[in-house]
């Protein structure tokens, strides 16, 4: 750890993290959904050469804007914020690695924010022609920022054998393009262009779901019909997405399914059976009757799709446990490449901002190692996970997290422990005492006095 370490009671600094995304991969997918769909259904209405059709897209509209606009870059600042905060190691090696391509990212946002601004300000009052072009360039540059994040998201994952090879060889910088070009690049991509396509159309279903005069029963079945027809097979080509992307994650990571203490396993098949279940409620609730698809349908939808979209996103980051960038960096910010010398040096002679003499060497190694995950008596509580445990059973955790064989089932979920023989010893004679722990035959005696 080279940065300050962030302390967050109760949910942990990595919630601080997961609830500003979850929070925003839900609004960025509105957004360039709304991008792919709003010039496709313009351009339909505009060759039916139904007017009607396209003042209710343009009322629509308006939403996407403020999106974009405003949740949109709020909350992707709030990312920025966030992780540079919790995760400041991966942070600055992510910034490290993709400078160019994260403003390429930022150059297409801009683009994407003005070209949805003229699109909103000059329907109606440029030709038809020239508006639908407008539309093609915000479509353009939505799917563009899609195209760079998705590079950076999925090389955290997956950054490839040949990235990880030179940057052990210090030649990281040559690799770039094949580290954002990585295994789950295209299934990832796929993915969220499904997921995008899938928000939108629900915002839409919500929009269409109101009744006369806002839209008349005609346009009311003609627009339903039409939007859930992208909708549903959005959702049901999504779980092939997800099980073509898990299919070329490495096995370290798919393990992860098989071990219950991550939770995946039923997040990740609520995302595949929500799928299934969301598009045909929407199928069953639109086809048999438009009309009557009201306010209480659409948040059936709604609620239902960001279900599905919020365990996708889940399960995407548990799947990288305990990996910031698999293979290079663990969640606690120490890369791979370290382990050895700071098990020889000490992790906190190489940990500038860990301050010993504020804490003592054990809290401040907890605080270094284990709280990116654990919060002590709030979200993966130490408390609670040590309740009832002998200072044998945590000796064998500490040792087997130290020796990290690959056996253990424990290096699917947890980075490995670093540090000096010193060093373990005060982690572990910090976590007996605040614990309460005691030895097994301790338990003994106290059980057969309370007998
Ligand atoms: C990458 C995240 C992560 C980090 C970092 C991490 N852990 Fe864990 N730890 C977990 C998860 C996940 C579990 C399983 C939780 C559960 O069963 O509810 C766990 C469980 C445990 C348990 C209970 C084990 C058992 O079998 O009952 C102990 C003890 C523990 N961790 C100690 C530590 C210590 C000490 C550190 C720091 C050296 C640490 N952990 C760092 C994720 C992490």
């Amino acid at each position: 750890m080279n940065f300050p370490f962030w302390n967050v009671a109760i949910i942990g600094s990595g919630w601080v993290i997961g609830l500003i995304a979850i929070f925003h991969v839900i609004i960025s997918h509105f957004a360039v959904g709304g991008g792919l769909l709003m010039p496709i259904l313009e351009r339909q209405a505009l060759k039916r050469g139904d007017d009607e059709w396209r003042v209710l897209l343009r009322r629509n509209m308006k939403f996407f804007l403020i999106i974009t606009g405003v949740l949109g870059t709020v909350s992707g600042v709030g990312i920025w914020f966030s992780i540079g905060l919790a995760q400041p190691q991966g942070t600055s090696a992510l910034i490290h690695i993709f400078v160019f391509f994260w403003a390429i990212e930022w150059v297409f946002f801009l683009i994407e924010l003005a070209s949805a601004a003229v699109y909103y300000y000059s329907w109606g009052r440029i030709s038809d022609k020239l508006h639908l072009a407008v539309g093609w360039c915000y479509c353009i540059a939505s799917i563009a920022t899609l195209f760079f994040i998705n590079g950076i998201l999925s090389f955290m994952l997956t950054p490839g054998a040949e990235w990880i090879r030179a940057a052990w060889m210090d030649q990281a910088p040559g690799a770039v393009v094949s580290g954002f070009f990585n295994p789950t690049y295209w299934p990832s991509l796929f993915i969220r262009i499904l997921a995008a396509i899938a928000l939108a159309s629900v915002f839409l279903l919500f929009s269409f779901s109101r009744t006369t005069p806002y839209i008349s029963n005609r346009l009311k079945s003609i627009a339903l019909r039409n939007v859930v027809l992208y909708f549903i097979p959005a959702l049901l080509l999504l779980p092939i997405g997800l099980l073509w992307y898990l299919h070329m994650t490495p096995e370290s990571q798919q393990a992860l399914l098989k071990i219950p203490q991550t939770g995946i396993l039923k997040v990740g098949l609520w995302a595949i059976i929500g799928a299934g279940l969301t598009s045909a409620t929407a199928f069953i609730l639109v086809f048999i009757n438009p009309i009557q698809f009201g306010r209480k349908q659409a948040w059936i939808i709604l609620l239902l799709s960001a279900s599905v979209v919020a365990a996708s996103e889940y399960s995407r980051e548990i799947l990288r446990k305990p990996y910031i960038i698999v293979g290079y960096m663990y969640s606690n910010g120490i890369r791979e490449a370290d382990v050895k010398k700071f098990n020889k040096e000490g992790f906190l002679d190489n940990s500038l901002w860990v301050r010993k003499n504020d804490y003592g060497v054990g809290e401040a190694m907890f605080r270094g190692q284990c709280m990116s995950c654990h919060t002590w008596n709030g979200y993966r509580s130490m408390e609670k996970l040590l309740k009832g445990k002998t200072i044998e059973n945590l000796q064998t955790v500490l040792n087997m997290l130290y020796d990290y064989e690959p056996e253990s089932l424990m290096t699917h979920y947890m980075p490995p422990l670093v540090g000096t023989t010193a060093e373990r010893r005060a982690l572990a004679a910090w976590l007996i005492q605040k614990a309460n722990l005691c030895l097994e035959n301790e338990e003994k005696n106290s059980e057969q006095k309370n007998e």
